[in-house]
């Protein structure tokens, strides 16, 4: 089966064609992402407005080049590359699949708008996803670099789900049944990293300089707390921390050694939580497995302590993160949640839902 998947949430237009095989192996044919992150950059967070009218610019070109690439057929004149393209998507594609919610109303707007048009129009199948449930599945995506979790064993196994809106952990008991456990009571991990950014003035989004310039430390005297590491539940809090810094930034003259020993710390107190309560809820648990998704799943220094942590449990637990380019935004994971999970709806039933959760 091959899917066309369409992801527009925020700040990223991107469309895929995904392939399920008879061994539910997961393949991308294509995966074209345009960002209108320089854009947002500037003003150092996204407009939500601006972010809707980036999307109308892309998705038409972005879902052209992900059919065209998926045949491997090389771009023409405009007109041309548009017809080629209603010819594979008539042809060659079997359903779309969309994302529908959490997001920012707009930017779903137009994904989901033009997803339920083609429907329509050529009579295909069409299927909403959850965006956050996509980011857990990314891990079922073949990949080159490194073994990927069975959809059929990995079972049970922890969700961490840890992105640019979103902390949560879950409990998945198989592709279908899950459970929420917990998530940030205020602002996401990546969301604070963002935050604590800026008040550094470093790049946007800061995960990955936060990141690499916490590599250059080796050890320093600032501490951050690490929110509600402590408390008995799978809750996580991270607004506390950006006021924390915010006070150290005020009173410290930042030089360039120091800023890096305050990503250092930021990167720690975020790091400690998640892993401590990951680790707990798969011994709770007694899971096979732990998948982390979002764009925060990128983070060497994260998965490496989940893994130290987990090094000598009998079972064995064994941990997963996507591929780089699945970790952030991308139309590909939400193609394979849907080959994993093919529920077509009729397409009168499929609304945006930026407030949309977990059911
Ligand atoms: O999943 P994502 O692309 O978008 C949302 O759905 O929110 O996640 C974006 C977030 C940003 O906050 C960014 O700072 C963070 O992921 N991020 C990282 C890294 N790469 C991206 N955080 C920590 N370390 C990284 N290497
Ligand atoms: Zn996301």
């Amino acid at each position: 089966m091959r899917i066309l998947a369409i992801e527009t949430s925020c700040d990223e237009t991107s469309a895929a064609v995904v392939e399920k095989d008879l061994n539910q192996h997961i393949t991308v044919l294509s995966n074209i992402t345009a960002t209108s992150m320089a854009l947002h950059a500037k003003t150092g967070g996204i407009i939500p407005e601006e972010a809707a009218r980036e999307q109308i610019k892309f998705i038409l070109p972005a879902i052209t080049s992900a059919l065209l690439k998926s045949e491997q057929i090389k771009h023409s004149s405009t007109e041309k590359n548009f017809t080629i393209a209603n010819e594979i998507l008539k042809e060659k594609i079997d359903a779309i699949a969309v994302t529908y919610g959490p997001g920012l109303i707009g930017p779903l707007l137009v994904g989901v708008e033009t997803a339920k048009t083609l429907a329509y129009s050529l009579n295909k199948p069409i299927i909403p996803v959850n965006h956050l449930l996509a980011h857990i599945f990314a891990n079922f995506i073949q990949n080159t670099q490194h073994q990927i979790p069975n959809t059929e064993t990995a079972f049970p196994f922890i969700g961490l789900i840890v992105s640019g809106g979103h902390t949560d952990l879950l409990l998945f008991k198989s592709l279908t049944d899950y459970k929420w456990l917990g998530g940030t009571l205020d602002d996401a991990a990546g969301e604070a990293l963002d935050k604590i950014g800026r008040l550094l003035k470093l790049s946007y989004p800061a995960g990955p300089e936060i990141e690499e310039r916490a590599a250059k430390v080796r050890d320093t005297n600032i501490k951050f707390k690490s929110p509600v590491i402590n408390s008995g539940n799978f809750d996580f809090s991270f607004s506390g921390l950006k006021s924390e810094v915010a006070r150290y930034v005020e009173k410290n003259n930042l030089t360039e050694g120091l800023i890096n020993e305050v990503c250092y710390a930021t990167q720690k107190a975020i790091v400690d939580v998640l892993v401590k309560k990951t680790v707990r809820a798969s011994k709770l648990y007694n899971v096979k497995t732990i998948l982390l998704g979002g764009g925060v799943s990128a983070n060497a220094v994260l998965f490496d302590q989940l893994k130290y942590s987990i090094a000598s449990e009998k079972p064995p637990i064994e941990i997963f993160a996507p591929q780089r380019t699945y970790s952030t935004d991308n139309a590909a994971m939400i193609g394979a949640f849907a080959l994993l999970n093919y529920k077509p709806v009729v397409w009168q039933k499929i609304t945006a839902l930026p407030e949309l959760y977990f059911d």
